[in-house]
């Protein structure tokens, strides 16, 4: 066999030598024995430096005591690179240096194990939609208005006499595409202008957004647990060797199944009451009482009908009770945070118009978004998952800045 890749490391005894490559796709061990390759080759070893990158040819071999469980005794070795000092030795670094070499940093075991995880979780997401019928509509991510709330926009220049924001959620596109395909999701980049410095925040971060026609929060509930419980059992499946790599607790994972507890919001102020960190009715969960919440129970939380005043304005008001909004967030395990944020949408023009107004917005600019329910509006409903909270849960890791490959946090922007 014939194998390109990169040094990790190498050793020596007496006779033989043992290069340690990766590929990309895993590690292999290649030994070199005097006498059985030529001396130029053997003595290569000498100028072999961490991330080298060379072709080795040989014959492979089970061997359950090599790393990834193979080995190759080299007939024949040629050098692409000699690599230079490599900045990242096995020795431990502080975050904020491998974060400034991030693009060397990927090639680690763990950042390697994290982001295999990641597209696990992004392609069974994906296939969870397909497989429903779902139909994948891209949403703009220049856009003329705000979705998310206006505190958190940023703002670019669109030819000197507009402004153009990058968007924070594909979800009133993904209303259009409902109304127009039924079922739809987009996924794709979103962005909060967030000063926020918590582990559970990005300024860029991937979303996935269904929305469907004809259906109400207990529909997209459902969903949601559903999607979640998908992406968990595809990742114990595929990804058993990285989450061990990772030292992720399995057992936890295993445990990610129907039903899911579902509580509303004055159940979780109780919650909250009983743990003696009481929240007033009418405020929002902060990091700190969503990981109170969270750690009540094993599987993820679904907590429904929050008080319309901290939900955004598409929201559709419960009818029983017009305090409430008919939204929805899933709170991880394990602290992880809110994973899922979605609801039933207003579906009425004058109600909708007049939340726009209400939230400071221009109505001008949403003219389109009511359009929506002028011609045949219907119920609807979707929500959108963060991948990388999803992902940071999955793998048990601190911060979702590990998984995402190039994370744009407030003070990063490099490489
Ligand atoms: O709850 P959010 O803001 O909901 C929306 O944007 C809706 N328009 C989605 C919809 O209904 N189609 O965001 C949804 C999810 C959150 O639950 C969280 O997982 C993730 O997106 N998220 C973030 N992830 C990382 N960094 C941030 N700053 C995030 N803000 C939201
Ligand atoms: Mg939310």
């Amino acid at each position: 066999m014939t194998l390109c890749g990169w040094l990790t490391h190498k050793r020596s005894s007496g006779r033989i030598r043992f290069l340690i490559l990766r590929d990309g796709s895993g590690l292999i061990q290649a030994t070199l024995i005097k006498g059985e390759i030529s001396d130029e080759a053997f003595n290569t070893y000498s100028e072999l430096t961490q991330e080298s990158s060379l072709t080795v040819t040989g014959t492979v071999r089970k061997d359950k005591r090599a790393p990834g469980g193979f080995e190759m005794q080299v007939s024949n070795l040629e050098v692409f690179h000699i690599a230079e000092d490599y900045p990242i030795s096995p020795k431990e670094h502080g975050v904020g240096f491998l974060m400034d070499h991030r693009h060397l940093w990927l090639r680690s075991s763990r950042q390697h194990a994290i982001l295999r995880i990641r597209h696990a979780v992004i392609s069974q997401a994906c296939r969870f939609f397909d497989d429903q019928g779902f139909t994948l509509l891209d949403a703009p991510i220049l856009t003329p208005t705000s979705c998310e709330g206006t505190t958190t926009l940023f703002e670019t220049d669109y030819f000197g006499d507009t402004k153009a924001f990058l968007s924070q959620s594909g979800q009133l596109y993904m209303e259009a595409g409902a109304m127009a395909f039924g079922k739809v999701y987009c996924y794709g980049p979103t962005f909060r202008a967030e000063k926020s410095k918590t582990r559970r925040h990005l300024t860029e971060f991937w979303m996935i957004e269904p929305e469907v026609a004809f259906a109400d929060l207990q529909t997209i509930m459902d969903m949601a647990e559903a999607l979640i419980v998908a992406v968990v059992d595809e990742v114990l499946k595929t990804r058993q060797p990285e989450l061990e790599l990772l030292g992720r607790d399995i057992t936890k994972l295993e445990k990610i199944q129907s039903p899911f507890p579902v509580i509303t919001y004055d159940e979780a102020l109780q919650i909250l009451e009983d743990a003696g960190h009481s929240v007033p009715w009418g405020e929002d969960f902060g990091g700190a009482d969503e990981t109170i919440i969270s750690n009540q129970f094993e599987r993820p939380v679904l907590i429904h009908r929050y008080p319309s005043e901290v939900k955004a304005f598409y929201m559709k008001h419960d009818p029983h009770r017009p305090e409430v909004a008919l939204c929805l967030d899933v709170l991880a395990p394990e602290g992880c945070g809110e994973i899922v944020g979605g609801g039933q949408r207003e579906d009425d023009a004058t109600a909708l118009r007049n939340k726009i107004d209400k939230a400071g917005l221009s109505a001008e600019s949403f003219d389109w978004y009511l359009d929506l329910r002028r011609y045949g509006s219907v119920p609807h409903a979707g929500f959108g998952m963060g991948i990388e909270r999803t992902v940071g849960w999955i793998c048990g890791i601190e911060h979702v800045r590990e998984a995402i490959p190039f994370p744009r946090l407030l003070d990063r922007l490099y490489p």
